[in-house]
This record gives C-alpha cells, sequence and structure tokens, in this order.
C-alpha cells in the first residue's frame, strides 16, 4: 500500500475531497490530510461537517489509516523531503493556493508539503476550482503547469451521462485517481461512437 498526501483548501466543492479520501483510504492506502482554515468553512456550510481540532470526528466519519495535520503545523513529516510519499493532491484548490505554489511561498503545510513534491520531482495534483478565471489565475496555472504538476480543473462533463451530483463528482474523483495512476471504474469511460 502507498501513501498518499491529499489537502483540502476552502474552495466550494469539498465533496470532492471527501469523496478522493474515501477512495483512498478503501484501498487501504495511507493518507496524510491538510485542512486549511478556509476549508473548514466550507466542510460546515457545504456538508454540515464541524471537524476542526476533531482528528476523532474526521477518522470516525473516514474510516482507515488516516492522519489529520492542521496547516499550520509546518514541523510535521510530511513538510520534508526526506519523507517520501507516492504524491499529493490538492482537492479542491483555491486560487490563493495555487498562487502560494506558483510563488514557491511555502507559508503553510500544504504549500510546503506542495513545494516538496514539485523540488523533488514527485506527482502533484492540483483540483482547481473557481470561475470565471482572471489572468493571474491563468498565469499561475500555466506555471504550474510548466513545473509538471497535474492541473485538473473540478470541470465536470456529460458524455457519460450522470444521473446524480454523485456521478458528477466521481468523474472529477476518477480523473485524479488516474492521475495518481489508481485503477479505477467510477464512471462509464467513454468507449467512442456506437
Ligand atoms: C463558502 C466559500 C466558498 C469559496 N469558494 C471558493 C472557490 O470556489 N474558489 C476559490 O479560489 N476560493 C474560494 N473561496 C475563498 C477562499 O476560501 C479564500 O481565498 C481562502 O483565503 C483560501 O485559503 P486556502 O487556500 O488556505 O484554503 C471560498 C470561500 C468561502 C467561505
Amino acid at each position: 500500500m502507498s501513501e498518499y498526501i491529499v489537502a483540502l483548501t476552502g474552495a466550494s466543492g469539498a465533496v470532492y475531497g471527501i469523496r478522493l479520501l474515501r477512495e483512498l483510504l478503501r484501498r487501504e492506502h495511507t493518507v496524510h490530510l491538510v485542512v486549511s482554515e478556509a476549508a473548514y468553512i466550507v466542510l460546515g456550510q457545504e456538508m454540515d461537517l464541524h471537524f476542526e481540532r476533531k482528528p476523532h470526528l474526521w477518522r470516525e466519519y473516514l474510516p482507515g489509516d488516516l492522519r489529520v495535520y492542521s496547516n499550520k503545523d509546518i514541523g510535521a513529516r510530511i513538510a520534508s523531503g526526506s519523507y517520501i510519499t507516492a504524491g499529493m493532491i490538492v482537492i479542491p484548490c483555491t486560487m490563493a493556493t495555487i498562487s502560494g505554489l506558483a510563488c514557491g511561498s511555502s507559508g503553510n503545510l500544504t504549500e510546503r508539503a506542495a513545494d516538496v513534491m514539485m523540488k523533488e520531482k514527485r506527482k502533484l495534483i492540483v483540483i482547481p476550482r473557481e470561475t470565471p478565471l482572471n489572468s493571474i489565475h491563468l498565469k499561475n496555472m500555466l506555471a504550474l503547469s510548466e513545473m509538471g504538476v497535474h492541473i485538473i480543473p473540478a470541470m465536470p462533463a456529460f458524455y457519460h451521462k450522470p444521473q446524480s451530483i454523485e456521478d458528477m463528482v466521481d468523474f472529477i474523483v476518477s480523473k485524479a485517481l488516474d492521475a495518481l495512476g489508481i485503477e479505477n471504474s467510477l464512471y462509464n469511460r467513454y468507449s467512442g461512437q456506437e
């Protein structure tokens, strides 16, 4: 089994992060979870989850090998390149965090752990969520893409004929798992015109 870092930031779409966490833990991977202060606000508003400073609630809600960190915990093991993981995913990812990653600020644990991924040439996947996008957002995403970061916008498709919000969420989570190299069949993949 592998170890992954998952960061939830304060963009709309907390459900994407929760769904990805369930999929990783169900496959018995170890997950190091970093949650920003803004992400806790969104988790409360969108999913009625009020888990700030309550790691035991996270572990009850998401069974498996889940280790929860504050975004301020800059001394955590995942802040160091000497701690090896199979990849990191920021889901959903705000434009604020995209900006921090693009300029290498390392001002909190999410930004530092992601910076480590980039400097060590490990897998880093971000799932940005904002609309419309301004030129700063676009330039920051281009800078990340040029450094090898996978950019998978939270942009659901309709060709697989989603029947529910869950189906639309699964489409994005499936793309994230694909980028991590984790086999999955969360949605009906396109198989050509009949
Ligand atoms: C309910 C709510 C929804 C938000 N949605 C978004 C969003 O979709 N995209 C985004 O870039 N910022 C969004 N924000 C703003 C970010 O949360 C804010 O910029 C925050 O400082 C980001 O911090 P973080 O990246 O450390 O989580 C939202 C804020 C709130 C309270």
